[in-house]
C-alpha cells in the first residue's frame, strides 16, 4: 500500500508545510495554506531519456572559459514574431510558459506555431480539447504538417510513455494546470500537482534536449494560476496578451534565460489564426479622410520597435457633480494627473468637464511618452479643434508643466518619418543633434508653448 500523507501549501509561493500556518514564513501572505494529499511512495517519470543529437546538454562542470562559442543552437521558427520575442529562436532543452485569458489565442497560437515546423516531428498534447476539436482548429489554420502528433491526455505518466516512444523534436503541452500525476492525489491545478507535473517536464526537457512550450492559465488579477514558483522553474515566460474584442494580440516576455525582456511580438487574430503583424504602426493609425477633434497621434517603444498610435479623447460638460475620467489602455492616474496640470497651468476649466481618453486598436500602454499626444487631443477635444493628421507627438509630461525627454527619440522620430508625418513634437531637453531635413521638428519646453503652436 502507498503510503497517503498530506501536506499543506502556500497558494501564493507553492512553499509547504506539515501544518497549517496563517501567515506563510517565506512570502508573508495570509490564509493561504490549503491542505493536499500526497502519495508518499515515488515512482519514476519516465526512466531515463535518451538525449538527442542536437543541444548542449552540459553533463560536467567546465570552464567557461573554454565552452564553444559556436555551441548555441537554436530551433528556428517560421514565425518571426514568437522567435524574436523568445531572443531568436527556441533552446534546446528549454522549457517556456506561455500564459493568458481564456480566449486570447494562446491554444490557436501554439498550435499554428506546431503546424509550422514542417522538418520536425512536434507532439501536441492537450488536457483541454479533443482530438477532433483540435483537427476543426487546425483546418481553419492556413498550415500542414505530416509531423505533428496530437495526444489528449492528462496523466504525466502516460505522456511520460509517449514522449518515449515518439521522441518528439518540440513538445507542446495545453495545459499545465489539467495535467495530473497519478503519484498525488490532489486534483488537477492544485499547487502541488502543478508543482510535480511541472517538476516532469521540466526534467524531461533538460534531459533530452527537447524544448517543451507549456500553456498557462491566468487568474483573475492577471497573474499566473498555481504558485510564483511554477514562473521560476521555467526558462522563459511568456504572456499572451490584448483585448478580447479586438483583433490584435501583443506577446510580451516577463522572464527570459536565453534573450532580453523587452521585445514583444504583435499578431492579428483572424478568420484562419493569428497573423503576424510586422508594421503595426501602419494599421494602428485609423485612416480618415477628414481632420476630427480629440484624435492625436503619439510615437511611443513597445518593446524594441517604434510604434505610433492613434490616442483619442472626448471632454464635454459635466453632468453630475463630479465629473468622470475614463480611459481605456492609459493609466487613470496618470490621465487625471494631466488633467491637473492643463487646469493649474493652462487654466483649462477640466473640473467642469467629463474626460474619456482611448488607445485605438486596444492596445495598453505604460511609456509615458505618450503623454504629450494624450495632452493634445484632450485640449484639441476641448476646443473643439482638430489637430492635422500629419502632425505625432513625443514627450512625458512633468508636474510642472515642463515637457521632459523620452528614451530613444530618434528611433520614434525615424518611424514618424517613415510613415509620413511631417511634424513632431518634441521635448527641447532630449538634446537632439541639429536638424538636416527630414521631418520638421518643433521642440516645446513646456505645455503652454505646445498649446499656443497648435490651438493659437
Ligand atoms: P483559443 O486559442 O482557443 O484561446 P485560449 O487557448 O487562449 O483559450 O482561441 C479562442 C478564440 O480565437 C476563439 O474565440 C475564436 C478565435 N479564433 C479565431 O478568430 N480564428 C481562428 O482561426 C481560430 C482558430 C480561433
Ligand atoms: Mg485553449
Amino acid at each position: 500500500m502507498a503510503k497517503v500523507s498530506t501536506t499543506f501549501f502556500c497558494k501564493n509561493c507553492g512553499a509547504s508545510s506539515a501544518k497549517w500556518i496563517g501567515k506563510c514564513p517565506s512570502c508573508g501572505e495570509w490564509n493561504t495554506y490549503t491542505e493536499e494529499v500526497i502519495h508518499k511512495e515515488k515512482q519514476e517519470f519516465g526512466k531515463t531519456w535518451k538525449p538527442k543529437q542536437q543541444g548542449n546538454t552540459v553533463l560536467k562542470p567546465v570552464a567557461i572559459a573554454s565552452v564553444e562559442k559556436a555551441a548555441e543552437f537554436r530551433f528556428l521558427l517560421h514565425d518571426q514574431e514568437l522567435s524574436r520575442v523568445l531572443g531568436g529562436g527556441v533552446v534546446p532543452g528549454s522549457v517556456v510558459l506561455i500564459g493568458g485569458e481564456p480566449g486570447i489565442g494562446k491554444s490557436t497560437l501554439m498550435l499554428q506555431i506546431a503546424l509550422q515546423f514542417t522538418d520536425k516531428k512536434v507532439l501536441y498534447v492537450s488536457g483541454e480539447e479533443s482530438e477532433t476539436q483540435i483537427k476543426m482548429r487546425a483546418e481553419r489554420l492556413p498550415y500542414r504538417s505530416d509531423h505533428c502528433y496530437l495526444f489528449t491526455e492528462v496523466s504525466t505518466q502516460k505522456i511520460g510513455k509517449a514522449l518515449q516512444e515518439l521522441q518528439p523534436d518540440i513538445v507542446v503541452v495545453d495545459s499545465i494546470q489539467t495535467l495530473q500525476s497519478e503519484l498525488i492525489d490532489s486534483p488537477p491545478g492544485s499547487i502541488s500537482q502543478i508543482k510535480e507535473t511541472a517538476g516532469d517536464l521540466i526534467r524531461f526537457a533538460k534531459e533530452t534536449g527537447t524544448p517543451v512550450f507549456l500553456i498557462g492559465h491566468i487568474t483573475k488579477d492577471g497573474t499566473l494560476a498555481g504558485p510564483k514558483l511554477l514562473e521560476h522553474m521555467v526558462d522563459t515566460v511568456l504572456q499572451f496578451e490584448g483585448d478580447r474584442h479586438h483583433v490584435y494580440r501583443i506577446l510580451r516576455t516577463t522572464k527570459n534565460r536565453f534573450g532580453s525582456t523587452s521585445e514583444i511580438g504583435i499578431y492579428e487574430m483572424q478568420g484562419a489564426g493569428l497573423r503576424q503583424v510586422s508594421n503595426p504602426s501602419e494599421i494602428l493609425i485609423s485612416q480618415r479622410d477628414e481632420a476630427l477633434s480629440g484624435v492625436a497621434i503619439s510615437a511611443t517603444i513597445e518593446g524594441m520597435r517604434p510604434l505610433l498610435i492613434e490616442t483619442q479623447a472626448l471632454v464635454s460638460a459635466a453632468v453630475y457633480g463630479t465629473p468622470q475620467r475614463n480611459s481605456n489602455g492609459y493609466d487613470t492616474k496618470r490621465l487625471n494627473m494631466l488633467l491637473a496640470i492643463l487646469e493649474k497651468k493652462c487654466g483649462l476649466r477640466m473640473g467642469m468637464h467629463d474626460v474619456f481618453v482611448n488607445i485605438a486598436g486596444g492596445l495598453r500602454v505604460e511609456d509615458p511618452g505618450i503623454d504629450l499626444g494624450i495632452v493634445a487631443a484632450i485640449v484639441s477635444s476641448y476646443h473643439n479643434i482638430p489637430i492635422d493628421s500629419k502632425i505625432a507627438f513625443v514627450g512625458e509630461v512633468g508636474l510642472s508643466g515642463e515637457i521632459r525627454a523620452v528614451s530613444r527619440v530618434e528611433q520614434r522620430i525615424a518611424e514618424a518619418e517613415k510613415l509620413g508625418f511631417t511634424t513632431v513634437f518634441v521635448s527641447k531637453f532630449n538634446k537632439l543633434p541639429k536638424q538636416q531635413g527630414g521631418v520638421n521638428r518643433v521642440e516645446v519646453g513646456k505645455l503652454e508653448e505646445l498649446l499656443s503652436y497648435l490651438f493659437g
